[in-house]
């Protein structure tokens, strides 16, 4: 077919849909052709998916935010997705390869779509970040924004579905069909929400149509936007739900040869300042979470600050406050820890609360 002969196809079969009223399936054809137009007229795409926005049916209002619509709860006319657009990054996350490699690929295929498509390929479109609380899903899917200078549409789970039980099939419905829309990257935060609620006898239906809806989705996603869903539970989550990502990552925890750039990034200049104490701050942090890191430095920085003291008395001071709630056999074997890190026994003795007599006696192969 010519692309005249395409054009009037297109049109008839708008004027019919439009005429009978059908505007679910309406809606379906006008994101088939805008799909279809994003490689040769992205002014008419762009142009279709504001249409699609902007004109509301009575059930899914949608409201100005940020410049474009977002969709609102009918009820209580609550802004449904936190949108961020530009996303301002202060920093990019520190990731181990087995997870950056992917997403910088994942960046590269969006950025090269149409030499995708001209080989029948598309670019990753839905991807499931898994990993412990604290160690970067949020703030890479944010880099990930960022970086392919698309807005930043963010879902929190957990509090959709405890605030709007009941509506949050709807409310879910039109989130994902604005998000499918709009380029943008759609993060679905606290993914877990729905599989920890299917054992709850309440609302089981509602949440077994929810769980169908969203995996539905997620089968279809369109190439145009990334959907990402988060989670610090991915062993609630079965199997088969696994695979319907296009890439599942998992975010480690820091290994132990990041810590010291861990640690310069959140101290910035001031990292200097911490003198012996950065080789401390480094093994006290085996095993703890990028936020936990961050947590910690912001508590020196601020003491710091507010107490008009170094860096280094300042990381001494929380410490002292911190390790006060250990024993006696923990505070001896901190002792040697720091004895072996160079720290003198006056200042071991001071935070610590043991005799400089006795630390003299600690041997330091009692490890
Ligand atoms: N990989 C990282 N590199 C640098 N900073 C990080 C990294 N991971 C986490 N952080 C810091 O910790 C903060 C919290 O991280 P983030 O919100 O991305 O964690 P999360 O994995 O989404 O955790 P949760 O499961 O609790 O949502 C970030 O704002 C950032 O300051
Ligand atoms: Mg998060």
């Amino acid at each position: 077919m010519d692309e005249k002969a395409v054009y009037a196809k297109d049109v008839i079969q708008l004027a019919r849909l439009g005429l009978v009223g059908d505007r679910k399936n309406l809606e379906t054809y006008i994101r088939r052709i805008m799909r279809q137009a994003r490689n040769d007229d992205s002014r008419l795409a762009d142009k279709l998916g504001e249409l699609l926005v902007a004109n509301p049916t009575q059930d899914a209002p949608l409201r100005e935010a940020g410049g474009s619509f977002a969709p609102v709860d009918r009820d209580t006319r609550l802004q449904l997705v936190r949108h961020e657009d530009p996303v301002v990054l202060e920093y990019a996350p520190i990731l181990a390869s087995k997870v950056y490699e992917p997403l910088k690929l994942v960046v590269g295929e969006h950025n090269n779509k149409a030499l995708l498509e001209k080989n029948n390929l598309s670019p990753s479109r839905t991807l499931l970040f898994t990993g412990r609380p604290g160690v970067g899903k949020t703030l890479s899917a944010k880099w990930l924004a960022h970086t392919l200078d698309l807005p930043l549409l963010t879902l929190d789970l957990s509090t959709v579905i405890s605030s709007l039980l009941g509506r949050t099939g709807i409310n879910l419905k039109y989130v994902l069909d604005y998000a499918k829309s709009v380029e943008c990257v759609l993060l679905l935060d606290e993914f877990d929400a729905i599989a920890k609620q299917r054992g709850d006898n309440t609302e089981l239906g509602e949440l077994k149509r929810l769980v169908t809806v969203l995996l539905q989705e997620i089968d279809l996603w369109p190439s145009s936007s990334i959907l990402v869903a988060a989670t610090n539970h991915g062993e609630l989550l079965d199997r088969a739900v696994w695979r319907r990502f296009d890439q599942v990552l998992e975010f480690p925890l820091p290994s132990n040869a990041e810590l010291g750039s861990i640690i310069d990034l959140y101290f910035g200049e001031q990292s200097k300042e911490l003198g012996k104490w950065k080789s401390h701050i480094v093994s006290i942090s085996q095993g703890k979470s990028f936020s936990d890191i961050q947590r910690f430095a912001h508590r020196v920085l601020r003491k710091s600050l507010i107490s008009d003291i170094s860096i280094e008395d300042a990381v001494q001071s929380i410490l002292s406050s911190e390790y006060a709630d250990l024993g006696l056999q923990q505070r001896k074997a901190m002792a040697i820890k720091l004895k072996k890190e160079g720290m003198s026994d006056r200042k071991i003795s001071s935070m610590l609360g043991i005799a400089r007599d006795t630390l003299r006696k600690l041997e330091p192969e009692t490890k």
